[in-house]
């Protein structure tokens, strides 16, 4: 069983994906990951020569032979880079804002299509991204699509920023929000959209739980 989640920045979808897997003893997708673990490497220049980003036989052969990622109920997904552990890593802003441009890239988006259905051979799975229910999985047997009022998500992106020590206004935190959503809804392939066939929920008043619990509602109902 295939359950997909999709949704913009800062709507709480990669907490509640999680959670899900947990309860369902699902397999983790964090396709997010994948495309920040990609960014990482091109800014720390590890992509040599960068042109293999537009070059599908090379960046696949990259993709497979230097990235792995993994998931454990107990420690979450992990990226790693050959042998080394990335995932402590992709979550700065410059690899955030790296990974949205990256992920307007056919090739790289093609990629980690391949990349994803594999993770997902043999697998029940809970995959949460931009275009999960769109593309990568549109067989999937629960879709859904998790979104909040652009200002509450600002205000989630600051708290998590202050939790890490990052200072941002409210206003700054509206315009990164809003940067990211245009630039991960107006591209070419595989914008951030709802499917027709998912259920759109906006949690911009439901805590993590609330939204979890919903969700398990939702499929009960539909099973
Ligand atoms: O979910 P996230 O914030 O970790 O994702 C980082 C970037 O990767 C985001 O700006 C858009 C891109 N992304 C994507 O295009 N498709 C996905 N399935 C997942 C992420």
């Amino acid at each position: 069983m295939i359950i997909t989640i999709d949704g913009p920045m800062a709507s709480g979808k990669s907490t509640v994906a999680r959670l899900l897997a947990e309860q369902t003893k699902s397999f983790y997708i964090n396709s997010g990951l994948l495309f920040r673990a990609l960014a990482f490497l091109l800014l720390e220049k590890r992509v040599q020569p960068e042109s293999i980003l537009h070059d599908l036989p090379a960046l696949t052969q990259f993709v497979k032979e230097c990235l792995f990622y993994s998931y454990n109920p107990k420690t979450g997904p992990v990226v790693s880079y050959k042998n080394l552990i990335i995932t402590p890593f992709l979550k700065t802003s410059a690899v955030s804002s790296a990974a949205s441009i990256l992920a307007t890239e056919s090739t790289v988006r093609q990629v980690f299509l391949t990349y994803q259905r594999t993770l997902a051979e043999n697998h029940d799975v809970v995959a949460d991204g931009r275009d999960c229910g769109t593309v990568v999985f549109p067989a999937a047997s629960f879709k859904f699509f998790i979104t909040a009022h652009v200002t509450v998500r600002a205000q989630r992106f600051q708290q998590d920023k202050e939790r890490h020590n990052v200072a941002l206004s409210l206003e700054e935190s509206i315009a990164l929000v809003h940067e990211r959503d245009t630039r991960d809804s107006m591209r070419i392939y595989a914008p951030l959209k709802p499917s027709s066939d998912s259920c759109i929920l906006d949690n911009s008043s439901l805590t993590i739980q609330e939204t979890l619990d919903c969700i398990l509602s939702l499929i009960d109902f539909q099973k």
